[in-house]
Parts: structure tokens; sequence; C-alpha cells
């Protein structure tokens, strides 16, 4: 399914039979006004993240650059942030993560990560034009399965 194929749906399989319609668009919106208030001072690229809870709510990020490069938030890190600030515990249903002028910006491999923990790998991502799963973006993730065998 493409982005423009879409409008407004609702989520399929990967997701909770529970999991609210997605308004890609509204999504859209918001990941793009988010990605205006970034702080991108060393790079200049602004990236704008809003992702769709279980219950309905939409919560967004933005990148949070630093002098010292390495500690650079990605707007997913702020996403995260929002979403367990909201108090509710809730979980990521869909994601669409944007760059300043509004493309599509697929997360990077330690956000993915993120999104596996917070959304599992049914949460849906408008990543590239396509909607794909983050199973899909990160096979074989790392989750805490892994943690009992050790
Ligand atoms: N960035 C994100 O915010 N999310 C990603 O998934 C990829 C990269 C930001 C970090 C940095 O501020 C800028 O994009 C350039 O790498």
């Amino acid at each position: 399914m493409t982005t423009s194929e879409r409008g407004k749906t609702t989520p399929g399989e990967p997701t909770s039979s529970a999991a609210p319609d997605i308004d890609w668009q509204a999504l859209a919106v918001a990941a793009r006004s988010a990605a205006s208030r970034a702080y991108a001072p060393y790079s200049q690229f602004r990236v704008g993240a809003a992702g769709l809870t279980a219950t309905g709510r939409i919560v967004t990020g933005c990148n949070v650059e630093n002098v010292s490069y390495g500690l650079t938030l990605c707007a997913e890190c702020g996403l995260v942030s929002a979403l367990h600030d909201g108090g509710s515990g809730e979980r990521l249903v869909a994601v669409t993560t944007v760059s300043g002028s509004g493309e599509p910006c697929p997360p990077c491999g330690r956000c993915r990560q993120l999104l596996l923990e917070h959304g599992g790998p049914g949460c849906l991502i408008d990543c590239d034009g396509t909607i794909r799963t983050v199973g899909e973006l990160l096979p074989l993730g790392f989750t805490t399965d892994r943690l009992a065998e050790g």
C-alpha cells in the first residue's frame, strides 16, 4: 500500500484489532509541524516524527542536536518521550517520520530499535511512500525474549 493509495485506513493484521483508524494525513501534518520545531543547527536537517497511540492520541517529536554531535537526539527519541510523558503506558500503532521539506524520512537503525520497543513488530511506519511494519524494517530485532536466554 502506498501513501497515495491510503487516505484514512484501518490497520490490518500487524496491529491489534482494537487499534484505531489511522489518519495518515493527520500524522503527516503533525510530523511536519514537529519538524518545524527541530533544533538542528549543525546538520540543518530537520526531522519530525508523529505517532498514533492505541487509544488514538497523536504524539510528536523533533530532532535536537548538540555541539557534541554524538549526543544528538533523533526525532523518534522525542516521540517516545512524549509517548511516556502522556502517562498512560500506551503503545505506538503507527508512525510517520518526515524531513524538514516534508518528505518521508526512514528511521535510522537505532530508532527502529526504539520503535520496536514501544510499538512492537506490527507497528506501521510511513517510511518512503510505502507503509511498512517495524518488523520489516528491523528483522530479528533485539527483544526482551533474548534477555531470558542470558
Ligand atoms: N535524525 C532523526 O531525527 N531521525 C532519524 O531517524 C535519522 C536522523 C536526525 C539526527 C540529526 O539531527 C539529523 O537527522 C541528521 O542526521
